[in-house]
């Protein structure tokens, strides 16, 4: 188990009414220059949890996670391993655009966990994304960069945390240890979709065995 909460604990999230809480919520200051909240993109009953940081420019104006220039790329990646917005879903670690996309501070970042903690508890993914710094360091819970955690695999809850570049670095381009950011990105898309397989083949595992399990049982009576 990693630093995460256990995921399978709590049965039942009420995720809409936490969802129109948030939108009208003015926990923090962000609220006064936002012109929507930002709940998700995607698909919340899915397997798959993207995280990014906040949303930008479009997504405020539209009130849908990335959907600008970083949201494309995501689409293109995530279609290179046959994956749509139908089997993911992306949501920020704040829901409300900070001012010019200026990083979230850490007030507003801990006024907005109880709605990501929420997205988390509703999933229970199987396998999260974390795109850049701020997802990374919010559902590991350390201090640590971008950089550094990429390539590591860590354990939020049962579901497997996979960090990697947020797409609007990788638009930025530059080198990271010999690859493009795009180009780690593309590598982990695909170590997403191998870890998702290998979830769902335990998943109908374990629905077997409990099957056998119970077929034994009700043949003892
Ligand atoms: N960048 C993010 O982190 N989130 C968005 O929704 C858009 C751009």
């Amino acid at each position: 188990m990693g630093p995460g909460p256990s995921l399978s604990a709590p049965p039942h999230v009420d995720i809409d009414a936490i969802r129109d809480r948030a939108m009208t919520c003015t926990d923090c200051r962000l609220a006064e220059t936002r012109t929507q909240v930002v709940w998700s993109a995607g698909n919340l009953d899915s397997d798959v949890l993207f995280i990014g940081e906040a949303p930008g420019f479009h997504e405020d104006k539209q009130g849908i996670a990335f959907v600008g220039a970083a949201g494309q790329l995501l689409d293109t990646l995530l279609g290179e391993v046959g994956l749509d917005r139908s089997q993911v879903a992306i949501v920020n670690v704040i829901k409300c655009r900070p001012p010019n996309n200026r990083d979230p501070l850490p007030d507003e970042i801990e006024a907005c966990r109880p709605y990501l903690e929420a997205q988390l508890r509703h999933m229970q993914p199987k396998v999260i994304v974390t795109l850049g710094n701020f997802a990374t360091r919010f559902v590991t819970g350390l201090q640590i960069g971008i950089t550094k955690a990429r390539g590591q695999l860590f354990d939020y809850g049962g579901a497997t945390v996979i960090p990697t570049f947020h797409p609007a670095a990788a638009l930025r381009g530059g080198r990271f240890g010999g690859l493009s950011p795009v180009d780690a990105i593309r590598a982990d898309m695909k170590v997403v979709r191998t870890i998702l397989e290998q979830a769902r083949a335990r998943d109908v595992e374990a629905r077997q065995q409990a099957a056998v399990g119970s077929s034994e049982q009700l043949g003892l009576f």
